[in-house]
């Protein structure tokens, strides 16, 4: 069919952690040609339990949507020239919802909340070594309070409308992509249940060898298969949006958000890696068709399968749980940042040696990779009378970056060196950030100038799945951020930060 001068579109649905975003591509250039953001509330009813709205979430993923088609219209840009729609979203979130009134049947638990730490002491001390091992073997991923098996499990034994919807043959569960896709495309009245099978490798109930619910998974955990979704691949028409301005539109893309960006940043070769500073930061390492296990904390996990017929693609990566979310708990809940986006200008008023300068650990909820301790908590070492507002903001930065140095040593451990990183997400538009990890890590990091990677990946693999997307396409102009400081001075920032690590270790005992 003929096309508007922009050619054929395509729309990615961002669902952060922090944000909601629709945003329209033009297929032949990778142009953001609009979009609409909307911000995310989040609960914390009892200490340490993270939780969202499912219904907000919807709402605001809909609401994106028709704002963004109203754009187009006004920028003289026909919305028909949409010709599919990809999803990427926070991964491991659990939803679960009744299949015949569309209602959820609890609030969303997100990948942060760390209620099912007590499920995760049962299972380890229960279970025997060969059992815990298997979940490894098969999943990628160790026990812990970030993926969706327990917070699942929790949900089943804890919550009464949930036991009573599975024994009604009602419940349908899912992370977030399951819940968008399904109520786009009709909810009720024949909403498609799929995942794909990035979202599905969080879960930690499928096996990454034969991409299907794994039975020795299930019985571990104790999750009745018929409420999961069925695990397609990352780029297929799942089903066709049933309402609103794109009615007929198919979703015909999904990626968890740290594999779209990986697609995003064109890492689709073996050795590329990736780190996207969002709300948590998360470094993905293309391991091509190997399935590689790591035997220092990283997580193995499926990186993309563009099609039915195609292979996986896997990667190892290193997840940092707090990273982004400390300015965020620095502006709103201690008032001493006024704005997350000044984080750059107040920290370039100090320096990291200076008089007053701090190390600061933000294990708000335990440590990610490639640690492993829920019994962390965060702690800022070297305070004296002398540190000002400024050094915590830009200790805040250290803390990302020096965690993104552990990870990087893992993946050295696991696979190879990096030789340069590619950096995008929110925190990422902060240049001191970018240039703080490059003299950290001691090579060069690099930041394309369309930040949007993790939409960008889901418009890829949509317009792959559409075949409207060229199969290869230059690389995006970027800003290189090239290493400046000694290896001295890099070891003993280094040392120093591990030693504050060490004091947030053990802090919160069960
Ligand atoms: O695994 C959690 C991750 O998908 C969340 O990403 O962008 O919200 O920090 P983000």
């Amino acid at each position: 069919r003929e096309f508007g001068r922009f050619g054929p579109l395509i729309g990615a649905i961002d669902e952060g952690t922090s944000n909601v975003k629709f945003l329209v591509f033009a297929a032949n250039t990778s142009e953001v040609l609009t979009y609409h953001q909307l911000p995310l509330r989040r609960f914390s009813p009892q200490e340490g339990w993270v939780e969202q709205d499912a219904l907000e979430i919807l709402a605001a993923v809909i609401e994106c949507i028709e704002v963004t088609v109203d754009n187009l219209k006004k920028l003289d840009i026909n919305p028909e020239d949409v010709v599919g729609i990809g999803i990427t979203n926070q991964r491991e979130t659990c939803i679960v919802w009744n299949s015949v009134t569309g209602q959820p049947l609890y609030s969303a638990i997100v990948w942060l909340d760390v209620r099912t730490s007590k499920i995760v002491d049962d299972l380890t001390k229960r279970k025997g070594v060969q059992c815990l091992n298997a979940v490894v073997q098969t999943s990628g991923l160790p026990l812990s309070t970030y993926f969706t098996s327990v917070k699942l499990k929790w949900l089943l034994e804890n919550v009464i409308a949930v036991r009573e919807a599975v024994r009604a043959g009602e419940c349908m569960a899912g992370t977030v992509d399951s819940w968008l896709i399904w109520n786009l495309t009709g909810g009720c009245h024949g909403g498609i249940h799929a995942t794909d099978v990035t979202n599905a490798s969080r879960t930690q109930l499928m096996s990454l060898k034969s991409l299907q619910w794994d039975e020795g998974l299930l019985r571990f955990f104790d999750i009745p298969v018929e409420i999961l979704p069925k695990i397609r691949s990352s780029a297929e028409i799942y089903g066709y949006i049933a309402k609103g301005s794109l009615l007929g539109v198919p979703i015909c893309g999904c990626l968890g958000d740290q594999q779209a960006a990986l697609v995003g940043q064109g890492c689709m070769n073996f050795g590329q890696v990736k780190c996207t500073f969002g709300t948590g930061c998360f470094l993905l390492y293309n391991t091509g068709d190997s399935i590689v296990h790591s035997d220092s904390g990283l997580l193995t996990t499926v990186a993309y399968k563009l099609g039915p017929n195609s292979p996986p693609v896997y990667a190892l990566e290193g997840s940092v749980a707090i990273a982004g979310d400390t300015l965020r708990w620095l502006q709103e809940d201690l008032g001493i940042l006024n704005d997350v986006g000044d984080s750059e200008n107040q920290a370039a008023e100090v320096t990291d040696d200076e008089e007053g300068s701090i190390c600061f650990v933000p294990a708000f909820n335990g440590l990610y990779s490639p640690y492993w301790r829920k019994d962390a908590r965060g702690v800022m070492c070297g305070i004296s009378s002398g540190t000002r507002r400024e050094h915590i903001v830009r200790a805040a930065l250290e803390a990302a970056c020096q965690q993104t140095c552990a990870v990087a040593d893992a993946m050295q451990a696991s696979c190879a060196p990096l030789r340069r990183l590619l950096a995008d997400g929110g925190m990422a538009q902060n240049s001191l950030l970018m240039q703080m990890q490059a003299d950290l890590l001691g090579i060069p990091v690099i930041r394309p100038l369309m930040m949007e990677s993790t939409a960008l990946g889901a418009a890829i693999v949509a317009g792959r799945a559409m075949r409207v997307w060229p199969a290869s396409t230059p690389t995006p102009p970027a800003d290189t951020f090239l290493p400046s400081i000694s290896a001295e001075e890099r070891d003993i920032r280094r040392v120093r930060w591990e030693e504050a690590l060490s004091r947030s270790l053990g802090w919160a005992k069960d």
